[in-house]
């Protein structure tokens, strides 16, 4: 634990609720990898408070914060400035200090796009399957028109909520790469190609980790990369049934990290050497086992 002096900086995560958050365990190894003096602490903010918040930890010298559900959305008209793509999408999950107040970022998506690259996976020019359609979703279909994806397919159960993803999308990028199909109606996607798939719901989280939205191994007869978001467990059913069919399969736990790394170079204005990235990868899998 990093000794506290008169010299210590504060960041923190805003959210509720916030109680099972790794990000304590991410800025923390960071500012003990680099003997910074900065430590990083929950913030549990009741409903109706997220302005009070954002303004008292102005007032306090906070150097960052995190905001998690269900304030993402709602902390921006709090905000002094927003990056173009948290802009984009509507969410932020970085505040990062400036003058006058805090500037939004959203490092949930940079974060997914560096774990997805570090795995080598491309989404320029592909056709993508994102399962689900809630705010972990969009911002995956987000991701991938922004980089150029060729189709962009989103299947959920709900398939309003998918034409509403897809509306969006196809607007905000000029696109129209964006398509809303309900779950059932992947069996109309052809078999001549294989599909990047990343489930997006929360389907097969912890203690459920025997469910998946798809069961059918005819729909993972399709898929050349699956990606779940979903870190808890390290292999969901959803993975396994990607493997089993002949694919690969990935977890989230990249992209929390990644989205944590880049909130912490956000505020401190530097970039975190790789090999301090590999060493806190291992504290958050080891953190993971317990
Ligand atoms: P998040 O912000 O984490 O994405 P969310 O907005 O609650 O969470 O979205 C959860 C997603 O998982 C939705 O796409 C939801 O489908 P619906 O829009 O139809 O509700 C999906 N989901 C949750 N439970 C599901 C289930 N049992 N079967 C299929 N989809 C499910």
């Amino acid at each position: 634990m990093q000794e506290i002096d008169g010299h210590t900086r504060l960041c923190g995560l805003i959210g509720n609720p916030v109680e099972h958050t790794m990000s304590p365990a991410i800025h923390n190894t960071l500012a003990k990898q680099e003997g910074r003096n900065l430590v990083y602490v929950p913030f549990h903010v009741e409903k109706g408070q997220v302005g009070q918040a954002v303004k008292g930890a102005f007032a306090l010298n906070v150097l960052g914060l995190n905001v998690t559900v269900p304030y993402k959305s709602e902390v921006i008209e709090y905000l002094d400035g927003i990056d173009d793509m948290a802009e984009k999408i509507g969410a932020v999950n970085t505040l990062v200090r400036t003058k006058n107040g805090y500037k939004g970022y959203n490092t949930d998506i940079t974060g997914l796009y560096c774990a997805m690259c570090s795995e080598g996976i491309r989404l320029e020019g592909e056709e993508i399957l994102v399962l689900g359609a809630g705010g972990a979703a969009r911002a995956a279909a987000f991701l991938c028109a922004s980089k150029g994806a060729k189709k962009v397919y989103i299947l959920n159960r709900t398939v309003e909520k998918a034409k509403a993803v897809e509306e969006e999308v196809n607007r905000i990028f000029h696109t129209q790469c964006a398509s809303a199909m309900c779950t059932e109606d992947y069996k109309k996607l052809g078999t001549d190609r294989k599909y990047l798939a990343i489930q997006a719901t929360s389907v097969g989280l912890y203690p459920d980790t025997e469910k998946a939205v798809i069961l059918d191994r005819e729909f993972y007869e399709r898929i050349h990369t699956g990606f779940d978001l979903i870190y808890r467990p390290f292999c969901t059913k959803f993975m396994s049934l990607v493997r089993e069919a002949g694919g690969q399969a990935f977890h989230g736990l990249k992209m929390l990290l990644y989205q944590g790394v880049e909130a912490y170079e956000l505020w401190n204005g530097i970039g975190v050497e790789e090999e301090d990235i590999q060493a806190l990868y291992g504290v958050l899998l080891k953190a993971m086992e317990i």
